[in-house]
């Protein structure tokens, strides 16, 4: 099995390329190169992962070195540009989240390149976002009527991260989570922003099916302190929430004495599960268990919300609905 390993690569070595680096090597994968702009970076962590070759510029890694698929974790703004420029190649993509800046930037990828990228939409591959999901599906909260879900992160996001927008670059975990969870596309978006540059983003959504959800963005929380993330999803017949801090994760019903589920901290829940999968997608073309288009589609909710905010909480209609999000 060990001669069938994939060979991949990873452009982008900043906090998250690293954590790409470190899943690869503990699924025992062939990283034959690693880029990233900064030479040092670059050169440094090439000799810490054991890796033959480094690259400043990722075309002319993608153009030497032989590979079956890539990590792509550069900054957003290089998403698009570089999932092209892989794809053309021959070379499928791990793609991290956003897929793109915007919906009118993923609308310039060549459909042939569709096929190759997998979105790095993480969360979904997270032990107990899975098993929530298991749960609702196995009808444990009976029919699914709405999602809350909010995400706070440190004050330095506003800094580290000042070229995305706090609802492309955090907020679209929650969109992609409430499409996974519900089952139905967002049609029509209400949001408010806060703060300058956005640190705090409150958005309303009205999926196709009529399930109105909710989700809440903050960079707001001290620097050092530990992300923390809940997410509520309301049936017919109970009440589903996720608690995830820098204690754990913890998965419950109405009594939190009493959990469904708990899974130790972790600073990249699923990260793991997502590179296997990966790798089994390059080896044996197994089904994607994120597709494209609902990718593309978290995009086009996330322009929604951006453009809501900006107006001052206009409705407005996510452009391209999927008749139905395959999930
Ligand atoms: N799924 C998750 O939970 C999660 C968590 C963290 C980050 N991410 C994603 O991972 C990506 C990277 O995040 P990060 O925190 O590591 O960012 P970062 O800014 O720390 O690192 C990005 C690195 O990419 C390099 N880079 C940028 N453009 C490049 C290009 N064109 N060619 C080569 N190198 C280039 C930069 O020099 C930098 O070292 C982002 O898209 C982010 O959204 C996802």
């Amino acid at each position: 099995m060990a001669d069938r390993m994939p060979t991949v690569a990873v452009i982008g070595l900043g906090a998250f390329g690293r954590a790409h680096l470190q899943a690869y090597v503990r699924a025992g994968a062939r990283i034959a190169a690693v880029a990233d702009r900064d030479p040092d970076l670059a050169h440094r962590t090439a000799e810490e992962f054991d890796v033959p070759a480094s690259f400043t510029d990722a075309v002319e890694l993608l153009d030497a070195v032989p590979i079956d698929g890539v990590s792509v974790v550069t900054s957003a703004a290089s998403h698009v540009e570089l999932a092209r420029e892989a794809t053309l190649r021959g070379c499928k993509v791990l793609l991290e989240k956003p897929i793109a800046t915007t919906a009118a930037e993923l609308a310039t990828l060549p459909d042939a390149a569709r096929s190759r990228i997998l979105p790095g939409h993480v969360l979904r591959f997270a032990p107990l976002h899975q098993r929530l999901r298991t749960e609702i599906a196995s009808g444990r909260i009976g029919a699914v009527r709405g999602v809350a879900a909010g995400r706070s992160r440190t004050r330095d996001h506003q800094r580290l991260y000042a070229d995305v927008h706090p609802a492309r670059m955090t907020g679209i975990h929650d969109i992609d989570l409430v499409t996974w969870l519900t089952g139905s596309p967002i049609r029509r978006v209400v949001a408010s922003v806060d703060g300058e540059p956005t640190s705090l983003v409150q958005a309303h959504l009205l999926s196709a099916s009529g399930i109105a959800s909710s989700i809440r963005v903050s960079w707001l929380l001290p620097d050092g302190a530990g992300a923390e993330d809940e997410l509520e999803v309301y049936g017919q017949e109970g009440v589903a929430r996720l608690r995830v801090d820098s204690t754990g994760a913890v998965l419950y019903g109405q009594s939190r004495e009493r959990p469904w589920a708990v899974a130790p901290p972790t600073d990249t829940p699923g990260l793991d599960a997502e590179i296997s999968h990966f790798l089994r997608w390059l080896r044996d073309d197994v089904e994607p268990l994120v597709t494209f288009a609902a990718a593309a589609h978290a995009v086009a909710v996330a322009d929604a919300i951006v453009a809501s905010g900006t107006a001052g909480g206009t409705p407005i209609d996510v452009l391209e609905v999927p008749s139905w999000t395959k999930q």
